[in-house]
């Protein structure tokens, strides 16, 4: 009995837990969260509900014994009666599923060979394992039918859409995720907020060495063809973002500025490329040709053009042509 009376108390408890969440949460937030007195309120009736389970039980007791010798008796067989009968159904159901006879039967389902004693039983088979066989077969039906009379979607082609809606979603991502730029994946930005938020963010970090024309001071000139640490999107967003050869005094920017702004400050920078500012310092390192330009139908595409500088005086050292095609 106190077993069952603890059982209604916790089902009660979790009724009045999800009945007043149903009536009283909006959205997301629980009602418990926005109103923390309800636990007190729900303690103080959970509190009334097992004083009642108490009286109710002492009522019971103090009648039963208030009860004659017999009266008692058939109390009791009642009560037994009850106990026997329930889940009854359930109890049966159970019993229905698993098919088979009850032991006591056996007798009558044995089968008449005997091998150096071990005896067969003709049980039946449990009705939950026939209903699942039929299920298989059901299932292989519509399985043929669909996959190999109407051609569906085979694992390949499902392969195929899930990687492509995968590419569809990571473009999605990357939109709103700016900041996952790095070297490797950065693209030149040739919006004009871009190129405006690069311009305030190279005025108040860079011109001290690079000058605000991107002339050159401390600094190479940023605004010519050649390049130190390489042109291109990638390599001056790894310079802003690694910094220059050691004790040059370019250093890294990864921990002041943010990858969208590096990507907007380097997209500045090589917008800055073929300006021609008053006082250009003079150019230093060797001429940048992007390696991914080549297409196939263009001829000279192979061709890698140099031109190497003295470092100190800037003379032109060396010119030529090299095709790399092979
Ligand atoms: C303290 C001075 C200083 C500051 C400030 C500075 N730079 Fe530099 N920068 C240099 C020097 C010096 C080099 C050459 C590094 C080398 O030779 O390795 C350089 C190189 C570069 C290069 C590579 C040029 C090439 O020819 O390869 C880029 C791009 C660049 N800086 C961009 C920036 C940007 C953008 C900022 C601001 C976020 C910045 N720099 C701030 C001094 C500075």
């Amino acid at each position: 009995m106190k077993g069952a009376a603890i059982l209604r108390v916790l089902a009660f408890a979790a009724l009045g837990y999800f009945f007043l969440n149903y009536i009283g949460s909006t959205g997301e937030t629980s009602v418990f969260e926005a109103q923390p007195w309800l636990w007190a309120f729900l303690g103080v009736v959970l509190l009334f509900y097992v004083a009642g389970e108490i009286c109710i039980e002492t009522l019971r007791s103090i009648l039963y014994r208030t009860l004659s010798p017999e009266n008692k008796a058939a109390y009791d067989a009642d009560l037994s009666l009850e106990k026997a009968n329930r889940f009854k159904g359930l109890k049966n159901t159970y019993k229905k599923l698993l098919g088979s006879r009850p032991i006591e039967e056996e007798g009558t389902l044995v089968l008449d060979h005997d091998y150096d004693g071990i005896r067969e039983l003709d049980n039946q088979l449990p009705p939950w394992w026939v209903y699942g066989f039929y299920a298989t077969i059901i299932f292989a039906v519509v399985y043929l039918v669909r996959y190999e009379v109407f051609d569906g979607e085979n694992q390949h082609e499902e392969y195929l859409a899930a990687v492509a809606q995968a590419a569809i979603d990571l473009e999605e991502y990357k939109k709103t995720a700016k900041d996952l730029v790095d070297f490797d994946t950065v693209e030149l930005l040739t919006d004009a907020a871009d190129l405006q938020a690069g311009k305030a963010i190279f005025n108040a970090n860079c011109i001290a060495c690079h000058k605000a024309s991107g002339a050159g001071g401390i600094g190479p000139n940023l605004t010519d063809e050649y390049w130190i640490l390489g042109g291109g999107i990638k390599n001056v967003f790894k310079t802003i973002s690694e910094g220059g050869r050691v004790g040059k005094g370019m250093v890294s920017w990864k921990t002041d500025l943010k990858p969208s702004e590096m990507a907007q400050a380097a997209s500045y920078v090589l917008s800055l490329v073929g300006t021609n500012p008053e006082e250009p310092k003079k150019a230093e390192g060797e001429i940048w040709i992007d390696p991914d330009e080549k297409t196939e139908t263009d001829t000279t595409a192979n061709e890698v053009g140099f031109e190497t500088l003295d470092k100190t005086t800037g003379d032109t050292l060396m010119t030529g042509v090299v095709n790399d095609s092979i």
